[in-house]
């Protein structure tokens, strides 16, 4: 249930130039592809929480991985193990249960934060996952090792070439596909989701996408984060989303 909580910093470990993970003491029963708001200040600056999607969670602790964009990002790499975060949350609507028995992961960039505590779920629900990482360069690349282990296969494809295969994860997906009764889950750029969206229509393999927008009360009041949906309408990445059908947000063809 959603709940504004106080917690303390166990663990703040800084991965590469821009990322790190950050352990908070607490469970917060989230589901897989749900988020929180971080506060980040005792004052009132910066005004707006943060929101950061549930890298990891159990009944003791909850994690984040996050990339240092901005101000508010920046305040956050500066915290200090047992300092305490206000942190609104569970929000918004994680990842459906999966129907079949393979599962597609499909991660670009930090979009491969709520990929690690999905694929955890499936893989404890028995479920064959293979997971997909892509990244512009190799320094964008965390915790290969925790993701390689967690997954049935693992493929690592970088813009540059510098980790991996050379290109980009859309270009590998089809053929990892093959003729597999797969499910689709991806989180990413948007330009990323698209084509892995359009990859799943070609196929006619069901598709959920983690979309990001820019957010202010991240509860369904302010309509800031409203995205257009395939059918003319618009919908909440906050309350109605952040995971979404892809065919609810994507359209292709006449
Ligand atoms: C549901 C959801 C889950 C998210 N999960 C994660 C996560 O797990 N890890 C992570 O690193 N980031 C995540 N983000 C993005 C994160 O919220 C932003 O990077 C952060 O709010 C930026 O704050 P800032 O003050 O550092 O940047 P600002 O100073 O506010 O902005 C810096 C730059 O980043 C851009 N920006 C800010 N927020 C967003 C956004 N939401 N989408 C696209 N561009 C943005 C701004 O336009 C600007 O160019 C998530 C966003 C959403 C909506
Ligand atoms: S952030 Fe306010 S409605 Fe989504």
């Amino acid at each position: 249930m959603m709940q504004k909580r106080q917690m303390e910093i166990l663990e703040h470990t800084q991965l590469t130039e821009e990322i790190f993970r950050l352990t908070l003491a607490g469970g917060i029963g989230a589901k897989p592809g749900q988020f929180v708001q971080v506060g980040l200040g005792p004052t009132w600056e910066p005004f707006l929480n943060r929101p950061f999607s549930v890298h990891n969670c159990t009944k003791t602790t909850l994690s984040l991985l996050y990339r240092v964009v901005g101000h508010g990002t920046r305040l956050l790499a500066q915290k200090q193990r047992g300092s305490i975060l206000s942190v609104v949350g569970p929000l918004g609507k994680g990842f459906p249960p999966t129907k079949r028995r393979q599962a597609v992961l499909v991660a670009g960039g930090i979009g491969a934060a709520p990929l690690y505590y999905l694929m955890r779920m499936l893989r404890a629900e028995g479920k064959d996952v293979i997971f997909l990482y892509g990244a512009k360069t190799a320094a964008q690349i965390v915790l290969e090792d925790e993701y390689r282990s967690l997954a049935r296969e693992f493929y690592l494809i970088t813009e540059d070439g510098t980790a991996g295969t050379k290109g980009l994860v859309t270009d590998l997906l089809p053929q990892i596909l093959g003729e597999n009764e797969a499910e689709i889950f991806a989180c990413g750029p948007n330009a990323m989701l698209r084509a892995v969206a359009q990859t799943a229509a070609e196929k006619k393999l069901p598709c959920f996408v983690s979309l990001e927008a820019q957010m202010a009360c991240g509860v369904g009041a302010c309509l800031g984060c409203v995205v257009a949906t395939a059918d003319g309408n618009y919908r909440r990445v906050c309350a109605d989303g952040p995971v979404f059908a892809a065919e609810e947000v994507f359209r292709f063809g006449s």
